[in-house]
């Protein structure tokens, strides 16, 4: 279907009056109510005859050229002020004048609902067109283009539902450039990604920053699925030290852009894996730990984490030591805080190896006494030091928070951490994992939990729902917050 654009022209006969200059303001303010009144279009405009007059269009309400139509009182006040001269005056809304909504409704058949909003995701709209309004793709498109340019360079429509593993949908650009590589902005981080190649969801902006606002600086930070780093990148910048991974090599590649525009490379230690290979590797103690307890290589010198560009692993490069010092500092924003006051200790502490600058024991408290709360001094510096310098806690040692936001099926990775952790190896509490999960109508709280329980073969005390979205109307993206329970933990004997 073509657009005709000449098909959307109003062609408006109308009365200006002709004014000297100096007389342009209180002539107006005379004419309050009675002047062409039309987003986008200003009232007074040049006289083509003269640059010492303006003319002042008038609106469709004065017909009569005596101005008949105006209050007689209004009339004798213009009249008073200056000589006034009525000319004809043709005006042409064109394509150009009209709304995306306006346009869009005259094109389609009666009864359609008009796509006029769509997502935004830097540069591309992002549009769902209903089955029946396929016919009309090209059409909306070029429309929704022509309004919205140059913010908006792309228009695309998405084909189809998402079956592939990766989490992208399959688009098909419908107007404008052909490259999906764009730029969004989050709460101050830059995104950097290819739409065609990653999973974003712009939708989840507030939630990203929810979960990261529970984290303390200096905290260690696990993403199983970490996408091109919207959790990940939030939480360095805050002090976390980060483990991200991601199965498509695409996010990897973006969330290694995106560290390094963000200025938090040192923080972020990237790979390119399954999630159940990535936080298994990340919990499994080397075997010269088992042997001599005495220095490992940090896990970031794994060799079997293939990442997409090579992720520079050495211990050289890992330029950050976190400062622990502040553990018993409470930070009001912390979960336990917020949202489950009756959260309890339940951890005791294996005290193992441990470098003095991280020690819990060092203030006389230890994680296992000390809940979630704030296990990072607030407002705590993380200090950039010598790789050689970054002794601190590793990753079979201690992690704060799994994040795992697959939510069609991180449940089913939770089997993962059943005998995961060696408790001990272990020190401090045992991580909060933060589970993404759909819950449909038919389904409870119960039903989630049940299976969360079943898959860790554990009982969780004191789960926390969070409801993210509405994401259909009978489903509801939730985020499941817990503690791992103790009987996960692998015994020494085991
Ligand atoms: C829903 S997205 C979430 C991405 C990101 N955390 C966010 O909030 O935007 C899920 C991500 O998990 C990744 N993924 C899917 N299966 C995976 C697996 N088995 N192991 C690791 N990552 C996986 C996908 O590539 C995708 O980037």
């Amino acid at each position: 279907m073509l657009l005709d654009e000449s098909e959307f022209d109003v062609h408006l006969k109308l009365w200006v009056l002709r004014i000297p200059c100096q007389h342009c303001k209180l002539a107006t303010r005379i004419l309050n109510g009675y002047m062409l009144d039309k987003p986008r279009v200003k009232p007074i405009t040049e006289d083509p005859t003269s640059r010492k007059n303006r003319y002042i269009i008038l609106s469709e309400k004065v017909q009569n050229q005596d101005l008949s139509d105006i209050p007689k009182e209004k009339l004798d006040e213009l009249k008073g002020l200056c000589e006034i001269e009525v000319v004809p005056y043709s005006l042409t809304l064109g394509y150009s004048y009209w709304s995306a909504d306006h346009v869009l409704k005259q094109i389609l058949p009666a009864g359609f609902e008009v796509p006029s909003s769509f997502e935004t995701i830097g540069q591309i709209a992002h549009l769902n067109l209903h089955k029946e309004l396929l016919p009309y793709k090209d059409v909306i498109a070029k429309v929704i283009f022509d309004k919205n340019y140059p913010r908006i360079k792309t228009v695309v429509n998405k084909v189809g539902t998402i079956t592939n593993e990766f989490r992208v949908p399959e688009f098909e650009v419908l107007a404008g450039e052909h490259d999906m590589v764009t730029e969004v902005k989050q709460y101050g981080a830059t995104f950097k990604l290819d739409y065609s190649l990653v999973y974003w969801n712009s939708r989840l902006e507030h939630e990203h920053k929810r979960l990261v606002s529970l984290f303390q600086p200096g905290e260690i930070i696990c993403d199983m699925f970490a996408g091109i780093g919207p959790f990940a990148i939030p939480a360095a910048q805050k002090g976390c030290l980060v483990y991200a991974n991601d199965l498509n090599p695409d996010s990897i590649h973006y969330l290694r852009i995106n560290a390094k525009v963000n200025k938090v490379e040192d923080c972020i230690y990237a790979y390119n894996t399954d999630a159940r290979k990535f936080i298994s590797q990340l919990m499994e103690v080397p075997t010269s730990e088992v042997k001599l307890e005495c220095n490992v290589p940090s896990l970031n010198t794994c060799e079997s984490c293939n990442t997409k560009d090579d992720v520079e692993t050495s211990a050289e490069t890992a330029l950050l030591i976190v400062d622990r010092k502040g553990i018993g500092d409470r930070n009001n924003n912390s979960l336990e805080d917020v949202e489950c006051p009756s959260n309890h200790d339940d951890t005791s502490v294996t005290s193992a190896k441990r470098s003095s600058s991280s020690s819990h024991e060092e203030n006389g408290k230890t994680r296992g006494t000390d809940s979630f709360k704030g296990s990072g001094k607030r407002g705590s510096q993380n200090k950039r030091m010598r790789g050689s310098e970054f002794t601190d806690t590793k990753t079979w040692e201690h992690i704060d928070h799994v994040i795992m936001n697959l939510p069609a099926s991180a449940v089913q990775f939770l089997d993962v951490f059943k005998g995961l952790i060696q408790r001990k190896y272990w020190k401090g509490n045992l991580p909060w994992v933060h589970c993404y999960c759909f819950i449909r109508a038919t389904e409870t709280p119960e039903t989630i939990i049940a299976v969360v329980e079943s898959a860790l073969s554990a009982c969780i005390q004191n789960p926390i729902f969070h409801r993210v979205r509405d994401v259909a109307p009978n489903k509801a993206m939730f985020c499941l917050s817990f503690r791992l329970p103790e009987a996960c933990c692998r015994e020494d004997d085991q």
